[in-house]
This record gives C-alpha cells, structure tokens and sequence, in this order.
C-alpha cells in the first residue's frame, strides 16, 4: 500500500495523539507506535506456523494489537481479538477498586480510549485489516458456544492479571478445535525445574495474581485437557530501553483425542 506525504502525516499525527501504546509496531513509511514492546524481536519463541492461511485464530488480550494483525499478515482467514470492555473490568483487588470508583468518569474514559481502544483501531487502520475483528470480554466469558472453535488460540502475556489462570485456561480449551492448538506465553522469574511451582505475587494496587513455573504451566495445562506440549522455549524480554526485564516462558499445548 503506498501513501501520500499527506496520509503519511496524517497516521503519524494518528499515532502521536494516544499516550500509552504496549506494542512497538513498525506501520511503514518511517512510521512506528511509540510502544514498550518490539515483540518481531521475540517471535522465533513462539513458534508460530510461517502461514495460517484458512485459519481461525483466537488472541486473548490483545492490547495494542501486534499479535492479531501478524496473525492476519500470514494469512489467517479470520482474527478474533479479545480485550477487556473496561478498565474497572481487570481482576483488581478490592482496594484498588475502591480507589478507581472516586476518580472521575472522564479520567476512566481516557484511559480506555488511549491504553485499551484507539491503539488497536489505528493499526488496522494503518494496514487496511479486513479479517481482524476486536470483541470485549474478559477470558472467563469466552465460549465455543458463542464464539465457535478456534485452529489456534492464543494468549501472550496475560495470564498474571488474572486471577483464576487455571479457569481462563479452561475457557480457552473450550475454544480450540480438536485438532487446534493454544499457544500460550507467561511472565516467569522460576527456573524450568521439574516441580511444578505456583507463586503468588499480588499485591493491593496491581493487577498481578499468580507466577508459574514452566512445569507449573505445563500441568496445569494437562489438568486442563490438553495432551501434549511442544514449543518448548524461554527468553528474557526486554523493553526498547532495555531497563525493564520480564523472563517468558511460551508453549504450544494440543487437545487431547482420548477422552
Ligand atoms: C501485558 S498485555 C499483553 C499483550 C499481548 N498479548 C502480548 O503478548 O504482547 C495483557 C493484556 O491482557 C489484557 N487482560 C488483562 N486481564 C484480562 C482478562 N481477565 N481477560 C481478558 N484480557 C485481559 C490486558 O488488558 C492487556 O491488553
């Protein structure tokens, strides 16, 4: 797609008007959201299939939306983004509730257009997305009833916000096709030991629940009904000022035939 100098002008003014973006992404043209995460740094780790022509995939908290529109870039027929419809809509403590009820509603709305709405919608925009569409729900809420099953279902870096993982994962399991797959990535400070560790890492003013170890995660995924995990890989990721540090692991797990 080519763009005029003023398009060009217009999608950086576009970018330059939301404050907080998650994902750095490079829109073309010298234009890139101004993002915590280069995430094309870190995909060899997730071992996506180089195409995913035909492919229904799901993306459980997709924020600024890197990952639904590389779903899209390599072929994916339809990409089903899912984001919270709120911030109040977190798994956050009672006490930080409290504190976000008194703030005024117009601080609440920005921070939803600019952390959880527009980042997402300008991306598409920018790459003329057909096949990306964006839901509101928590991962508790998602449901092959409603939503239809999934050849691959992902969720990158969110299951520490959420208070039940163990649920979420469950809901997602129920969104894989047989022979779907999940793909799934966690902040981890543990070592990939053999015994299955779950910390717990809350704290009254964020929204983080659980760390779990790499064979935490695994069996957890087993109870969860998968049967086989692949993929297999750990890095270290790092914001663009290379100050901030999160150890990832990231697995594939595949539904099991048997019952
Ligand atoms: C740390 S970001 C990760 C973004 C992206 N998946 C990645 O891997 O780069 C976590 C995202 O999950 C969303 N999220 C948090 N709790 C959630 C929940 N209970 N249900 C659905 N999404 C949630 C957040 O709003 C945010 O967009």
């Amino acid at each position: 797609m080519s763009r005029t100098a003023a398009q060009i002008e217009e999608l950086r003014n576009k970018v330059q008007q939301i404050e907080s973006w998650y994902h750095r992404i490079d829109l073309g043209d010298g234009v890139e959201t101004p993002g915590h995460f280069r995430m094309t740094d870190y995909l060899a780790h997730y071992n996506f299939p180089e195409r995913m022509d035909g492919m229904r995939v799901l993306d459980v908290g997709a924020s600024t939306g890197f990952f639904a529109y590389e779903f899209e870039r390599r072929g994916a027929a339809e990409v089903v983004a899912v984001e919270l419809p709120s911030w109040d809509a977190h798994d956050w403590t009672p006490r930080y509730r409290r504190g976000l009820e008194r703030r005024p509603s117009s601080e609440k709305e920005t921070v939803e257009r600019e952390v959880m709405r527009d980042g997402f919608t300008v991306v598409g925009e920018a790459y003329g997305s057909t096949r990306v569409k964006r839901i509101w729900k928590a991962i508790y809420e998602l449901s092959a009833a409603e939503l239809g099953t999934f050849d691959l279902v992902f969720s990158g870096a969110m299951l520490m916000h959420v208070r039940d993982p163990i649920l979420g994962i469950q809901r997602m399991r129920d969104c894989c096709k047989p022979d779907g797959r999940l793909i799934v990535s966690i902040s981890t400070t543990m070592p990939d030991a053999k015994e299955p560790i779950a910390k717990f890492v809350g704290e009254w003013n964020q929204c983080n629940w659980w760390q779990m170890s790499p064979a935490c995660l695994d069996r957890v995924l087993h109870c969860c009904d998968f049967t086989t995990i692949d993929h297999r890989s750990t890095y270290t990721l790092q914001d663009v000022t290379g100050q901030f540090h999160d150890p990832t692991y990231v697995c594939h797990a595949f539904p099991g035939t048997e019952d």
